[in-house]
């Protein structure tokens, strides 16, 4: 049986916070009744998302909501900072772009991943919102 669990805020300001921050996610979409593979997928974005807070503002914050409805269970996942924000989001958005000389793959693979992904960003607030939501008994 699904369990909700409204909304839990995750601060982001270590390494230890990416890693707890993903095994959360995990494990409330769990709770909601989201198969393996959703779990897998949110965990990956979380992580990757929670990575840039930590990599690109220093520290951050990740809330995690319960969006299910008498139809559907779904997951909303916010990201915020505070710091330079993202000078070009489109570029940003494109696979192997990087500025850190990573892989350039976090923002646009865990927006394939997800059901919905949205990107605000200006010097001193970033905001990345991704959700996922599935149909109940399926
Ligand atoms: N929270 C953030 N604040 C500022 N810039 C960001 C943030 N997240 C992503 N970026 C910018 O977007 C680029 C692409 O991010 P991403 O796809 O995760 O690739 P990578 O982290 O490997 O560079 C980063 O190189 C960085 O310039
Ligand atoms: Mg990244």
């Amino acid at each position: 049986m699904a369990t909700s669990f409204g909304s839990e805020l995750i601060r982001i300001s270590e390494d230890m916070d990416v890693v707890r921050a993903r095994a959360e996610a995990r494990r409330l979409a769990g709770t909601l009744g989201f198969g393996l593979g959703d779990q897998t997928r949110l965990a990956t974005a979380v992580s990757e998302l929670s990575r840039n807070v930590l990599l690109y503002a220093g520290h951050g914050q990740c809330e995690i909501n319960d969006i299910s409805t008498a139809t559907d269970i779904g997951i909303r996942i916010v990201f915020e900072d505070n710091g330079p924000g993202i000078a070009d989001i489109a570029k940003a958005l494109q696979d192997g772009y990087s500025t850190s000389g990573g892989l350039g793959a976090g923002l646009p693979g865990t927006r394939r991943l997800m059901d919905s992904f949205a990107i605000e960003s200006q010097p001193g607030l970033t905001r990345v919102d991704i959700a996922l939501q599935r149909r109940r008994g399926r």
